[in-house]
């Protein structure tokens, strides 16, 4: 497969960003409100959250549209906060492509070059390697109303790199495509920016989408970062009950820490004793807490007797059933994959729970 040549991956860095609208409905707001964030060279950071907290603010910042009330952005070494989009070497593609409807394929990927003036000869060799790369080849004289929403999403692809950006960025690019080719694409354009190695921010309020493609995900709420990390730890350690919400479903169970340590904390949870992670700042002995059970992790078993808990709903789902179960005051979500005995348990019936003995997150708001 054709490669082209890329620059040397460069490391972005947001420090104290903040931007403030003077906003019809709302006032003056902080869309971004004091947002540092650090994206390693070559890595793929994506910006996670929900509608309105501040995603598309900071990626147009970070691209020269906007520019911030406060705070510095670097590229590489350099401090572009005063620089103009143009002069930042970043390629852009946005939800809705942008493309011209009356140009080819071909002149849809050349625009920009042409209005650089660049030689012809490496215009024509510059287009034909980038649209082989995005898996075009062979289409550059087709009209964009002739291409499938997903071609289109391609030539947009196309159109962002032929620059040799030091940067790409990405807003929503896959919300206007069907599931099954938002899947298919987003692992495209990963295995793409795998392969030129440049430092890219993603923008997505798509949670699996953002698991799927990136390698770290800053979670943002009401124009602040909530907690970055990659997908694996942002799950297993969330921060505070709304990132417990957001990545994945969550139980939150109150419970009693006995003691404590840096290494973690002994927690009295629905008459069982679990060794749980350490929270930041630390919890101590007598503190009130929330313990994170994901519904996976929590086992049920037909059986009465002490302790135990009876099934207030079952939905099958075929991989998969979900349970809500009531245990003593708490209700739970607990979820049994395959068609294992815990699978088959009837509503009104009596089980025991169990969760999961060590590793579990605990939050203290
Ligand atoms: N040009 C503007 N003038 C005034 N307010 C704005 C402007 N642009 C954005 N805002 C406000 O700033 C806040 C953040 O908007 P932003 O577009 O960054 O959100 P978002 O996280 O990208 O949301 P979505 O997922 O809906 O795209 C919103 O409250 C929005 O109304
Ligand atoms: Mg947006």
């Amino acid at each position: 497969m054709a490669s082209i040549p890329t620059p040397q991956p460069v490391p972005i860095r947001l420090e104290g960003i903040v931007k403030r609208f003077d906003h019809n409905v709302k006032g003056r707001i902080a869309a971004v409100d004091n947002v540092d964030i650090s994206v390693a060279p070559g890595e793929l950071l994506t910006l996670l959250g929900p509608s309105g907290c501040g995603k598309t603010t900071t990626l147009r910042m970070i691209a020269g549209f906007e520019h911030p009330t406060e705070g510095s952005i670097f590229i590489g070494d350099h401090d572009v906060t005063r620089l103009r989009a143009n002069e930042r070497n970043i390629g852009f593609v946005f939800q809705n492509y942008a493309i011209f409807p009356h140009l080819s394929v071909f002149e849809n990927v050349a625009y920009g070059l042409r209005v650089q003036g660049r030689p012809e000869a490496e215009i024509r060799s510059a287009v034909e390697q980038v649209l082989d790369l995005v898996g075009l080849g062979g289409y550059g004289t087709q009209q964009p109303h002739q291409l499938s929403g997903g071609e289109q999403q391609r030539i947009a692809l196309a159109r962002a790199i032929v620059f040799q950006p030091r940067i790409l960025m990405f807003d929503e690019p896959l919300s206007n495509l069907d599931a099954k080719l938002r899947g298919q694409m987003r692992g495209e354009i990963r295995e793409l920016q795998k392969r030129l190695g440049i430092t890219t921010v993603y923008v997505t309020h798509d949670q699996e989408e953002a698991m799927a493609i990136s390698d770290r995900i800053a979670v943002m709420n009401h124009g602040s970062v909530v907690q970055i990390d990659t997908a694996e730890a942002l799950y297993a350690r969330p921060c505070n009950a709304f990132m417990a919400n957001f990545i994945g479903k969550s139980n939150l169970l109150p419970g009693q820490v006995l003691q404590a340590d840096a290494r973690g904390a002994q927690v009295r949870v629905l008459d069982q004793t679990l060794q749980c992670l350490q929270a930041a700042p630390e919890v101590r002995a007598g503190d009130a807490v929330r313990v994170v059970v994901r519904p996976e992790q929590i086992s049920l078993a037909p059986g009465g007797g002490p302790g135990s808990a009876s099934v207030i709903s079952r939905t099958f789902l075929g991989e998969k059933t979900e349970y809500q179960v009531q245990a003593g005051t708490a209700t739970l979500h607990a979820v049994a994959y395959g068609a294992g005995a815990s699978a088959r348990l009837a509503e009104g019936q009596a089980v025991q729970v169990v969760l999961p003995a060590e590793g579990n997150a605990i939050i203290r708001d």
